[in-house]
């Protein structure tokens, strides 16, 4: 895939647009970011591009969606290739092992991008909140994707909910989805 990002040109698997990817550099300006789902880096590389960091978790053992594939190596090379590999801790490993691991409310953002299912991105969506700082931004990819309409369900309800503690989800650019986290 050829992604476009800041004038330069990338090629290699991923999962962004160049809209995504500056709508991410924006949001994500000197913020404290987590990351669920990193793949070969090209979400982790925009938001590093300008985040003041990034914790970027993946197990790099792939999903049901992309299949299994270890990405790890590439993700490394990616880093280094474009020179972010300082402003960007990997924490290795499946969300239900690492997120437990990290503690409460210190995420500026959290950007949700790992398995598409309903059960997987209420898992991460709810293990997220308890990361996030109160006025964080949370972020989800393939929000309205009709290849992973999992997501596009967990949205819905989550706006029905009246215990939510989103405001109201704003969908867009491309298949992004983002609300504003209060408890
Ligand atoms: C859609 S890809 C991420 C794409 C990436 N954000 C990009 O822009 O290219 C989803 C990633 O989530 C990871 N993943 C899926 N389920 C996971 C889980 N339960 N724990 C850790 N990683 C997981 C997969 O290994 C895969 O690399």
């Amino acid at each position: 895939m050829d992604f476009i990002f800041a004038g330069i040109r990338h090629n290699f698997p991923g999962m962004l647009t160049e809209r995504e990817g500056e709508f991410l550099a924006d949001m994500c300006r000197d913020k404290f970011v987590l990351e669920l789902g990193s793949y070969t880096g090209m979400s982790t590389i925009s938001i590093a591009r300008t985040a003041r960091h990034v914790v970027a978790c993946d197990w790099h053992g792939g999903d049901a969606h992309i299949g299994a594939q270890d990405t790890l190596a590439q993700l490394n090379a990616n880093l280094r290739r474009y020179e972010v590999r300082d402003k960007v801790t990997l924490l290795v490993g499946t969300f239900d092992v690492t997120l437990p691991l990290l503690s409460r409310a210190q995420f500026d953002v959290v950007y949700i991008d790992g398995a598409y299912d309903y059960d997987s991105v209420s898992h991460d969506t709810i293990e997220a909140e308890r990361l996030i700082k109160n006025g964080g931004v949370m972020i989800w990819h393939d929000a309205n994707n009709p290849k992973t309409p999992g997501v596009g369900e967990f949205l819905a309800n989550e706006m029905k909910d009246p215990n939510s503690f989103f405001t109201p989800i704003t969908f867009g650019p491309d298949r992004i989805a983002w609300a504003m986290f209060r408890n």
